[in-house]
């Protein structure tokens, strides 16, 4: 049978970005930058992003179009006979561990979603979000169901197919949420007391670069580009020969990057001048955003249309996980595509609710010392995640030719040879190489 195909070029763009902007740089990005110290952390972050995320974007985009294949297939297509499916495997593991952790901090937009509109976020002083927010989430019944809700929604949406259910609505949703972002920028540089904030962000104190800070910002420029975990391989298989690899890995890179650059200048300036911590973990975006909303004239209104961008954010990233799973559950025969969405979904809700009570009922149980939340979270984005990115990095080169993958990057433009050896020899030899030394550097063995 053959593949379902994207509409149109920037469909694709729209849905791969979709992909990649969500949960990890509009929530992770900010809360890990603010433990991590602020701008020593981005700086690192955005060179991971630059020099090993954007060589394995393309990579992975190679893989899934020439493949046109699931995760798992695809790698088993270029090398016939191996066990190198197994990357294909991880990922998709990994994805059903993600979702069911993201799935909890979907659930947490929707509840807080319902607060504002219900009026309970009205009147409060800046520092009361925080608590309010905290207690939202320790319940247990009302986070669960909204969890729930977020992966109905996902389910729904998936199993309708590729291009209708995501398509559509990222062309809209997508620019909407940068013009948010922007005017949210521009309030909260404009605060009292901001300039601390846009320091603390920017100016690189590498005093507080540890091994920890150098694997979470690793994992973080993988995690935001939806890297390792073969979710470009997936979304690249549903392209035609005349798409442009090079230029849309651009442009993912580009949008991905401006908008942890705007979620990071949204939100530290706020912090600093409503003297709230950075360090805050997890429920620092929705301790601080709602305040400088506050902020602002009908600011109320903007942040319930904030939050439903964010939601959509959330959501694009949540297709993008369980198509991985459904696209290599359904690879030998696509009839079940419905049935295959429902029995994911559900399972990885199930899977989920130790991460969902994690705030709450079981805050004591600990793996680790870390919360089973924060455990998935942890597994997923500082070990399975970099693990894959190294595997993939390694397959690449290695299974395919030169001049295959010439010929694969140079369909739908031309032939750039320069930016074809950059390409290649960063894939090659400097992300495996960079990979590895972190976690050696990590574990103490360097
Ligand atoms: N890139 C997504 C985010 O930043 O929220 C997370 C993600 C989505 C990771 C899909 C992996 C993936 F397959």
């Amino acid at each position: 049978m053959s593949q379902e195909q994207w509409n149109s070029k920037l469909g694709f763009i729209f849905a791969a970005a979709g992909s990649a902007i969500g949960l990890g740089a509009i929530w992770k990005f900010p809360y890990v930058a603010g433990t991590g110290g602020g701008g020593a952390f981005f700086l690192v972050f955005l060179l991971f992003t630059l020099l090993l995320g954007a060589p394995l974007l393309l990579g992975e985009f190679v893989i899934g179009r020439r493949t046109q294949s699931d995760a798992i297939t695809a790698y088993q297509k270029i090398a016939l006979n191996s066990y190198w499916g197994w990357i294909g495997k991880l990922g998709v593991i990994t994805c059903f561990i993600l979702l069911s952790f993201y799935s909890v901090v979907g659930g947490w937009i929707i509840l807080y979603l319902f607060e504002a509109i219900r009026g309970g976020l009205n009147g409060l002083s800046q520092d009361q979000f925080g608590p309010l927010f905290g207690e939202m989430i320790s319940e247990p019944i009302t986070t669960l169901f909204a969890q729930f809700l977020f992966i109905l929604l996902t389910i729904l949406v998936v199993a309708k197919g590729v291009q209708k259910g995501i398509e559509r609505a990222s062309k809209i949703m997508m620019p909407a949420l940068f013009i948010l972002f922007l005017l949210l920028v521009i309030r909260s540089v404009s605060l009292e007391g901001a300039s601390e904030g846009i320091k603390f962000f920017l100016y690189p104190d590498f005093s507080k670069l540890t091994s920890e800070v150098i694997l979470l910002a690793l994992g973080q420029a993988f995690f935001t580009l939806s890297l390792g975990v073969s979710a470009m391989v997936t979304y690249a298989s549903y392209l035609p020969k005349t798409q442009n690899l090079p230029k849309s890995m651009f442009s993912i890179i580009l949008m991905n990057l401006l908008i942890v650059l705007l979620a990071g200048l949204a939100i530290f300036p706020g912090v600093f001048s409503f003297g709230l911590e950075p360090d805050a973990g997890p429920v620092l975006i929705f301790a601080v955003l709602p305040a400088v909303f506050s902020q602002m004239q009908f600011g109320l209104l903007f942040f319930i249309a904030f939050l439903l961008l964010f939601l959509f954010a959330a959501l694009t990233s949540a297709f993008s996980m369980i198509e991985i799973i459904v696209a290599a559950m359904t690879r030998k025969d696509r009839s079940k595509r419905k049935k295959a969405t429902w029995i994911a979904g559900l399972s990885i809700f199930v899977v989920g609710i130790p991460s969902c009570l994690s705030y709450g009922l079981m805050s004591d149980v600990l793996v680790f010392n870390l919360t089973i939340f924060d455990l998935f979270d942890f597994a997923v984005s500082n070990v399975f995640i970099p693990l894959g990115a190294l595997l993939i990095s390694i397959f690449i080169p290695l299974k395919l030719s030169k001049s295959e993958l010439m010929e694969e990057i140079s369909l739908g433009s031309k032939k750039r040879k320069v930016f074809f050896l950059v390409w290649y020899y960063l894939l090659k030899y400097f992300t495996p190489l960079a990979i590895v030394l972190v976690f050696l550097d990590v574990l103490g063995l360097i």
